[in-house]
């Protein structure tokens, strides 16, 4: 696994259909919710990713059941009994933090390894701590772990977010469904995954409205039954297949997508001289000219604003456009490692703090680079791809976790590309 590497000779126009697979982001809070629920879950279309297999490891360990057929995996938190995750699995996946409201809210109390920092830079969880404290949980930080319990059960309330943090709120969504009373979340979160968690929990029998909206209602309720679900499609994989066409000169359908969640990076791709649209049901199709320009600046923000996630790979398409893009990076600290990578391929790149700066090139030139991060590994094969003369990609564990096989899907449209 660990000295697995991507090669790839570049400068091939991408053409033809690739199947969007189902959202990492979406089935990982989707996999801890089960363990709320006193009963069989079938999750249709999860990913088969190295983090997912991650939180099926996490659910087995605490005595949930849990099996994988094809692309469904299923679930049964009837004999749920461990409350204790080890540093291991934890550090297997850094959102594994999304467990904390869940193993909560079914047993009462639970034991976890602090997540710490990742790649991304510092991850606090102050937001889901202190929103957790106030609906009664009692939390205290020893030798690493994370002690919590409920002494008096878990108490809905209203909480605000200072920012609409993701994990924030899945892990108040996932802490107050079986609690006491009724908790309200303002400044929630509104992404695509928040909405899927709610929609999940409701066909189990939870009361959760306003998903979607900054205003999150949840009422109580006593137990939650099973139901079979299917994760949305990854909006992420989506805009970086798209990044692969655009740098490529390329035409592509993608089947299986949602383009309403992409309604922050197909006007990117458009003002950069790409043809986008959406047809049937789920179909989005992207095709691209000879040549690309600058787009105005993007700044990454909380849906439905640009997501940070697809700021790596459309950096890279942005190296080869015509003109200078800026790039302004607001929800983490430390989202331009795959910068000097890029750099290495040829490109002209400046980073002060949250800004980048690109000159765009003629071409990009094969080398060999290591991926740092996941979505930072995703920009090194949009660039890889686009580039003249091969590349070699190491750190291929990091596309793993969040790309189903991207090696195999961008082959069957015409990629030279192999792992070895
Ligand atoms: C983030 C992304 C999400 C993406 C995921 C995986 C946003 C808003 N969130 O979710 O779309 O799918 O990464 O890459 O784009 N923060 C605190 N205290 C906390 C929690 C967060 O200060 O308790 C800060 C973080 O330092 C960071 C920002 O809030 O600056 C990101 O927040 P959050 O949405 O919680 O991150 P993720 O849930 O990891």
């Amino acid at each position: 696994m660990e000295n697995q590497k991507l090669i790839v000779s570049g400068g091939k126009r991408i053409e033809g259909e690739i199947a969007v697979h189902g959202a990492k982001n979406a089935a990982l809070p989707l996999l801890s919710a089960t363990v709320l629920v006193n009963g069989e879950c079938v999750l249709h279309n999860c990913p088969r990713l190295t983090d997912i297999d991650a939180a099926c490891r996490i659910l087995s360990h605490i005595g949930v059941k849990c099996r994988r057929e094809g692309g469904t995996v299923i679930t049964n938190a009837q004999g749920v009994s461990g409350c204790e995750v080890p540093v291991s699995l934890m550090r297997e996946m850094r959102s594994s933090i999304v467990f904390l409201g869940a193993m909560l809210g079914r047993m009462g109390h639970c034991r976890l390894s602090y997540p710490g920092g990742c790649e991304l830079g510092p991850r606090p969880i102050d937001l889901h701590l202190s929103a957790l404290k106030s609906m009664g949980a009692v939390i205290e930080e020893r030798y690493g772990y994370l002690e919590c319990s409920a002494p008096s059960g878990l108490c809905g309330t209203a909480i605000t977010l200072s920012f609409p943090s993701v994990g924030a709120t899945e892990n108040i969504i996932l802490a107050a469904v079986l609690a006491k009373g009724t908790t309200e979340i303002h400044n929630a979160a509104r992404e695509p995954e928040i909405c899927d968690l709610a929609d999940f929990l409701n066909s189990c029998g939870a009361k959760i409205s306003g998903m979607g909206s900054d205003r999150i209602t949840i009422v109580g309720v006593a137990e939650l039954h099973g139901c079979e679900h299917r994760v949305i499609p990854d909006r992420i994989a989506a805009a970086t297949y798209m990044c692969c066409a655009a740098a490529t000169g390329g035409e592509l359908i993608l089947s299986g997508a949602n383009a309403a969640h992409l309604d922050s990076v197909i006007p990117v791709l458009r003002s950069m001289g790409c043809k986008v649209y959406s047809f049937g049901k789920g179909n989005v199709y992207i095709s691209s000219g000879a040549t690309l320009k600058a787009p105005h600046t993007v700044r990454t923000m909380p849906y439905p604003g640009f997501p940070t996630d697809a700021q790596a790979p459309l950096t890279a398409v942005c190296c080869i456009a015509r003109g200078t893009s800026v790039f302004v990076e607001n929800i983490f600290e430390n989202r331009y490692r795959h910068v000097g990578e890029l750099c290495r391929m040829g490109a002209s790149i400046k980073v002060e703090g949250r800004v980048a700066v690109i000159e765009g090139v003629k071409a990009l030139s094969g080398a060999e680079t290591v991926a740092c991060d996941l979505r930072g590994g995703a920009a090194l094969v949009v660039a890889s791809l686009a580039a003249e003369g091969s590349s070699v990609i190491s750190g291929t564990a990091y596309i793993d976790r969040g790309y189903e096989s991207i090696e195999k899907a961008l082959r069957g449209v015409g990629a030279c590309i192999k792992r070895v």
